[in-house]
């Protein structure tokens, strides 16, 4: 296994674990944390081993957000020279589902972190926010665009506009996160999750992915030529065979990609 500088890794059974590890600095995100995520979602990615990520941070923060103090004195032309987000794309292109388990804080570039994710669990200790506008800059790592998508206009627009935080209910009731859970069992529930998903036929997972990720990005009619497509190349699998025979003769199916 890799050694990183700022995360560690894990494999547990099909299941690849990302654990960033900035306890001084409330894992906040620096370039190095990009790098590192990205080499290591990549791996978990390419391995066929694997069939869910799962990222989490501390019990304090998942992240606090993009480090202030990397930014600090960087001009515009940095920033857009350096492309300085730029390499969280590849995280939010991996083709595993990837699962955020969060406790304390998600905020700024960690709330981004975690709507790069396909599913948010949250502790009850959560909170979420985007306050950015705080440090007189506005949220860089996708925040404005993905937290309309997750919870709508106007509670987005409250939260960038303001750098009010919510906490894991209201994260949940706004639809941020799929299920709040104890602290004390994020990491099984997250586990449990993952497991659940790496269990699936490889192929289907990653066209599901591929098909909830165009609604995101595409209009109405064009997700479902997508879906419409993706749907059907799924039945020159033999997964799909072995998944309804298995349905048809009343057994788990054994599925060959997984
Ligand atoms: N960048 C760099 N360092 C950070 C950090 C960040 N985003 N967040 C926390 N830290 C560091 C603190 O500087 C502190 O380090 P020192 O002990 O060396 O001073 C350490 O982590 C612990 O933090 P605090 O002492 O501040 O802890 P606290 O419990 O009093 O407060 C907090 C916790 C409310 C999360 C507070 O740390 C905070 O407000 N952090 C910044 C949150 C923020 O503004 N995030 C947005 C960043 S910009 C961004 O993310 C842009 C983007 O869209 C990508």
């Amino acid at each position: 296994m890799t050694e990183y500088a700022t995360i560690l890794t894990e494999t547990r059974g099909r299941v690849g674990w990302i654990t960033l590890n900035r306890p001084d600095a409330l894992n906040a995100l620096n370039s190095q944390v990009c790098a590192d995520v990205v080499a290591a979602a990549t791996a978990f990615d390419r391995d066929p081993g694997i069939g869910a990520i799962v990222v989490t941070g501390s019990e304090r923060a998942f992240a606090a957000g993009a480090d202030i103090k990397e930014m600090e004195s960087k001009t515009s032309l940095d920033m857009v020279m350096g492309d300085h987000f730029g390499g969280w794309a590849q995280f939010a292109a991996v083709r595993t589902p990837v699962i955020a388990a969060v406790s304390g804080y998600a905020l700024g570039g960690g709330c981004e972190l975690a709507m790069m994710c396909d599913i948010i669990l949250a502790a009850d200790t959560a909170k979420f926010g985007q306050p950015e506008i705080n440090l007189a800059v506005i949220p860089g790592m996708g925040g404005t665009q993905r937290l309309i998508r997750a919870i709508g206009y106007y509670k987005a627009a409250e939260l960038v506009l303001t750098g009010r935080m919510m906490d894991a209910a209201e994260a949940e009731r706004a639809g941020l996160v799929s299920r709040v859970v104890p602290a004390a069992e994020l990491l099984d529930e997250a586990g449990k999750v993952a497991e659940t998903i790496a269990s699936k036929s490889l192929p289907s997972v990653f066209a599901a992915k591929a098909a909830l990720d165009a609604a995101m990005e595409t209009t109405l009619a064009e997700g479902l030529r997508f879906e419409k497509q993706a749907f059907a190349s799924l039945f020159d699998t033999q997964d799909q065979k072995e998944g309804m025979a298995a349905f048809r003769e009343k057994r788990q199916p054994d599925f060959e990609n997984r």
